[in-house]
């Protein structure tokens, strides 16, 4: 292993500006170099010194060929990029060439994945694979050679290989900078701070254990720290009217719409955190970029959750828990019950590659419509679809069959959308649309709403900002009475 880390470490460890003043990063120094703050997975094959006194070259050979063919296929299904490979360690990059939102979430999935499939690997030789995953997140220089091959320099691919030492076998551990990008997506054991070879300051490490169980982005980005509501009341009298109406037995649906971080998910928070109803039930539904191929990953997310399905255990022991509650709990049809379990039980740890028997999902479908409706007559419930711009199309068509049953039923349906998912929606086109546009109160501190902020805000009686903001509304009502007076005419 140690050579592996030396061989990253010979162009790695020496400072990134001072290697490039000398121009000795190989012919990247000749072509391009940028800095870029990326993820880095270090993924090394555990025991191959071993495995490489065992087997027959041939068989090596086979070995190495289905180990890098599944890290490869792991990597790219998450998004990644493989730069460059030593021996059996596999350095891959999250954020080049591809800058995703969340690069760092797709590392971490990709690696826990590669611990999973890594050990599946069947080869004709009886041996097991296992491997060690080390991550991390810094700024990193890129090199492209004059073939347009990138490769990576800079402390934090060295950080990730040495990371990887730390973990135990089929384990991913991650730097400080990676865990807090991460923020509450995931549980973990913290390893304390560890001494790394190369480096001056020990270094604080995290094992990822598994995301956390039911979470969501928001849930995530928040960490449990949630500042108050700024601005949008009327919106949120909207969707309280929308509940109210909807839990009086007149159902209906509405759409949130806009750009990312426009507070969409705050707002749905603010109404359902708690519902002003008890009894009520709340499905969420949480779509994300990286399971759009993965037919209703979204509802068996949310129904394994529910039946208590924990993320390492076996598919037996997945199927048999959510027969149990689609039985049981949910009160549905033996053959029902037993049907949707097999479907909704899969382990859906990587990306699916989206296809999908047709006859079976729509029999899902409808079966999963009818269970909403029935919970429904007991409790009131509301069905908030998260982030519909990645939805898979039978997710979608799921959601679609519960708005064409919603008028009688006392269900709220909430779907969050970005703008360039809208048109995806089409089949909602009844549904109630609220649009939130850039709020100079919600931007600003000020705790009116934006349409009241001329006529409202600026009259200082009937102020309620803070005195920063109350300050300049004081200036900007004087500036204009000052233009009103200059405007009238003069008798
Ligand atoms: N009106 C608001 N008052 C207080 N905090 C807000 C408000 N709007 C957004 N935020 C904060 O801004 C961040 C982004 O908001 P949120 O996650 O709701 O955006 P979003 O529109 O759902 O984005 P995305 O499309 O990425 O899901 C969150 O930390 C949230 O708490
Ligand atoms: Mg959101």
């Amino acid at each position: 292993m140690s050579a592996k880390i030396a061989a990253m470490s010979d162009r790695g460890d020496e400072p990134a500006a001072s290697r490039a003043r000398r121009g000795a990063v190989g012919t990247a120094a000749a072509s391009e170099q940028e800095r870029r703050y990326l993820t880095v997975v270090f993924c090394d094959l555990v025991d191959s010194t071993v495995l490489a006194g065992d087997l027959d070259p041939e068989d090596l050979e086979e070995l190495y060929a289905a180990y890098t063919g599944t890290v490869r296929r792991v990597i790219e299904a998450f998004g990644g990029f493989i730069t460059r490979t030593i021996g059996d360690g596999v350095v891959a990059v999250f954020g080049h060439p591809t800058v995703h939102e969340d690069d760092a979430e797709r590392a971490v999935r990709a690696g826990l994945a590669l611990t999973a499939e890594v050990p599946r690997i069947r080869l004709a030789q009886d041996v097991r694979l296992s491997v060690r995953i080390g991550i991390a997140t810094g700024l990193t220089l890129v090199g492209r050679d004059q073939a347009g091959v990138s490769d990576l320099f800079g402390a934090t691919p060295n950080l990730a290989a040495r990371l990887q030492t730390l973990a135990p076998i089929n384990t991913v551990v991650v730097c400080a900078s990676t865990h807090d990008l991460l923020g509450g997506g995931f549980i973990y054991e913290d390893f304390g701070h560890q001494a790394l070879k190369g480096f001056k300051e020990p270094a604080q490490v995290w094992r990822v254990l598994h995301p956390t169980p039911g979470g969501s982005r928001f849930a995530a980005r928040i960490r449990g720290r949630l500042p108050p509501l700024v601005g949008r009341e009327a919106a949120l009298q909207r969707l309280q009217a929308a509940w109210d109406a909807a839990r009086r037995g007149r159902g209906r649906s509405l759409v949130i719409a806009g750009e990312p971080g426009m507070g969409k998910s705050r707002l749905v928070h603010a109404l359902a955190d708690p519902l002003p109803d008890d009894s009520a039930r709340v499905v969420q539904l949480n779509c994300s970029p990286l399971f759009g191929g993965s037919a209703l990953h979204p509802v068996a997310e949310h129904l394994q959750f529910a039946a208590g399905v924990g993320k390492e255990e076996t598919p037996e022991e997945r199927h048999r828990k959510l027969a149990a509650y689609l039985g049981e709990v949910a009160t549905l049809d033996p053959a029902d019950a037993e049907f949707a379990a097999r479907r909704l039980g899969q382990n859906a740890a990587a990306p699916a590659d989206g296809r999908v028997d047709g006859d079976a999902m729509q029999r899902l479908a409808a079966i999963l419509t009818d269970l909403v409706v029935a919970w429904s007559r007991h409790r009131p419930t509301l069905v908030v679809l998260e982030d519909a711009h990645w939805a898979d199309p039978t997710t979608l068509d799921l959601v679609e069959a519960l708005d064409r049953r919603l008028t009688d039923a006392p269900i709220l349906l909430i779907v969050t959308v970005r703008p360039d998912g809208l048109a995806t929606l089409a089949g909602l086109a009844g549904a109630e649309q609220v649009r939130l546009e850039p709020s100079s109160s919600a931007a600003t501190g000020c705790r009116c709403s934006s349409r009241s902020w001329r006529r409202t805000c600026c009259r200082p009686a009937r102020c309620r900002c803070p005195a920063r903001w109350k300050a300049r509304c004081w200036r900007g009502s004087a500036a204009r009475s000052r233009s009103a007076r200059s405007r009238r005419p003069r008798r």
